[in-house]
C-alpha cells in the first residue's frame, strides 16, 4: 500500500499567506498542515509516499518535510507543473505508484478518525475505491455523493449548484489501480480540471466496487482563514499537551494548558490555555487567551490576543484593542505609533483582510 498526498495547486483562497508559502505548509498549533496528514499514514503502517507538489512553493515543501526520516516514511516528491486537477496528479504520480494500491490524502484536510479501520474495510471487501463522507451544511463546496442504504454510491457530483445530498466528499480516498484506467477514460471539466469525482463516478459507471463510509469525528478543509482558526481550535483542545521549557518571571501566570518554547521570555503576562508558543519568542505586558498559537520568534508586547494564529517573527506592539479571530503573517508588523496625528497607518499585502470598528 503507498500513499499520495496532494500539496500543489494555487491556494487562492488563503491568500495572501500563500503568496509566500505553500497553504499545506501553514502550520496549526504550531505544525504544518501536511504533516497531520504524514504521520496518520504512518500510523496507518503506509512509509512510501509521494508528495505532489508545484513549481512555486515545491522547493520550500521538500526543504521543510525532507526524505521522510523525521516521520520514518519514505517521500518521493512529484513535480506537477501546473494545478490541472486532482485526477491529473494521480495521472502524473502513476510512475511511483505503479500498480499499487494506495490512499489518496489532499494535503490540506485534516480528519480526526484513525485511517486504519476504513483501510481494513477497503483491503477485507477488495474494492475498487473506498471514499469518505461527512454532512456538511454548504455541500455546493464540496464534491458531493448520493449513495443507497447499503452505502453504495450512486451518484457523484463535484461541486453541484443543486445538491442532491448534504455529504461532501473528504479529502482522503482509497483506491485500487483500477483508477488509473478511469482516469484515462475522462475529460477535463468544465473548470478546466481533471476532477478525481468523476474518475471515481467512471468507476461507478463502469460496475465497479465503489463503496463510501462516513467520517464519525472532525473534519477540516483547512483551505480558508475561518477552517484554519477551527482546525487550530480543535488540535489545540485536543491534542495539546503542558510543556514548559521557556521561561516565565514571579509577574507572569500560566493557567490551564500550555506549552512554551526553548528560549521563550514571558514577562508580566498571562497566559490562559489551551495556547501553544514556539521558541525564542518574547512576551511582554500582555494576555494570550485560549485557542492561540504563536509561532517561533514571535515579538507580542502590551497586547491582548485570543482565539488567533500568530506566524513565524510577526511582531505586534502596544495594540489597545484586543485581537481575536485572526491569522497573523510572517514577519508582519502591529504597532502603535507615537507620531501625531492619530491615525491608523497600512503598508497592506495583496489580497489582506482588515476589520476596524
Ligand atoms: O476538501 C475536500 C474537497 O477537495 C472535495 O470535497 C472535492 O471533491 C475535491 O475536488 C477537493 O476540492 P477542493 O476545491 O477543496 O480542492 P483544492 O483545489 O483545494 O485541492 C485540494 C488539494 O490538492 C490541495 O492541497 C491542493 C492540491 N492540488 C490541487 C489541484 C487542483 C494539487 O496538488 N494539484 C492540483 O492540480
Amino acid at each position: 500500500m503507498k500513499a499520495l498526498i496532494l500539496s500543489g495547486g494555487k491556494g487562492t483562497r488563503l491568500r495572501p499567506l500563500t503568496y509566500t508559502g505553500a497553504k499545506q505548509l501553514v502550520p496549526v498549533a504550531n505544525k504544518p498542515i501536511l504533516w497531520y496528514g504524514i504521520e496518520s499514514l504512518v500510523a496507518a503502517g503506509i512509509r512510501d509516499i509521494g508528495i505532489i507538489i508545484s513549481p512555486e512553493t515545491g522547493t520550500e515543501i521538500q526543504i521543510k518535510t525532507g526524505t521522510g526520516d523525521r516521520f520514518g516514511a519514505n517521500i518521493t516528491y512529484i513535480l506537477q507543473d501546473q494545478p490541472l486537477g486532482l485526477a491529473h496528479a494521480v495521472k502524473i504520480a502513476q510512475p511511483f505508484l505503479g500498480d499499487s494500491p494506495f490512499v489518496m490524502y489532499l494535503g490540506d484536510n485534516l480528519i480526526q478518525d484513525d485511517l486504519n479501520p476504513f483501510l481494513d474495510s477497503f483491503k477485507n471487501q477488495q474494492l475498487e475505491a473506498l471514499i469518505l463522507l461527512r454532512s456538511v451544511s454548504n455541500p455546493s463546496a464540496f464534491g458531493v455523493a448520493q449513495v443507497d442504504e447499503n452505502g453504495r454510491v450512486l451518484q457523484l457530483v463535484e461541486k453541484p449548484k443543486n445538491p442532491m445530498s448534504n455529504l461532501a466528499l473528504v479529502g482522503i480516498y482509497f483506491f485500487s489501480s483500477a483508477i488509473h484506467h478511469a482516469i484515462s477514460c475522462i475529460q477535463p471539466s468544465a473548470r478546466g480540471e481533471l476532477e478525481i469525482t468523476d474518475a471515481i463516478q467512471e468507476l461507478i459507471n463502469q460496475k465497479q466496487s465503489v463503496e463510501a463510509l462516513q467520517l464519525l469525528g472532525w473534519w477540516l478543509d483547512t483551505g480558508k482563514k475561518d477552517d484554519l482558526l477551527e482546525a487550530n481550535r480543535i488540535i489545540l483542545d485536543t491534542c495539546l499537551v503542558k510543556t514548559i521549557d521557556g521561561e516565565k518571571d514571579e509577574k507572569s501566570q500560566i493557567i490551564g494548558r500550555v506549552a512554551i518554547g526553548k528560549g521563550s521570555k514571558i514577562i508580566n503576562s498571562t497566559i490562559r490555555g489551551p495556547v501553544v508558543i514556539g521558541e525564542n519568542c518574547h512576551i511582554e505586558n500582555c494576555f494570550i487567551g485560549p485557542y492561540t498559537s504563536v509561532a517561533d520568534r514571535v515579538t507580542l508586547q502590551s497586547t491582548d490576543v485570543e482565539h488567533s494564529v500568530i506566524l513565524k517573527e510577526a511582531q505586534i506592539l502596544g495594540i489597545d484593542d484586543r485581537i481575536i479571530d485572526s491569522v497573523i503573517g510572517q514577519r508582519a508588523k502591529l504597532s502603535l505609533t507615537p507620531h501625531h496625528p492619530k491615525a491608523v497607518r497600512f503598508m497592506i499585502g495583496d489580497d489582506s483582510q482588515i476589520e476596524l470598528y
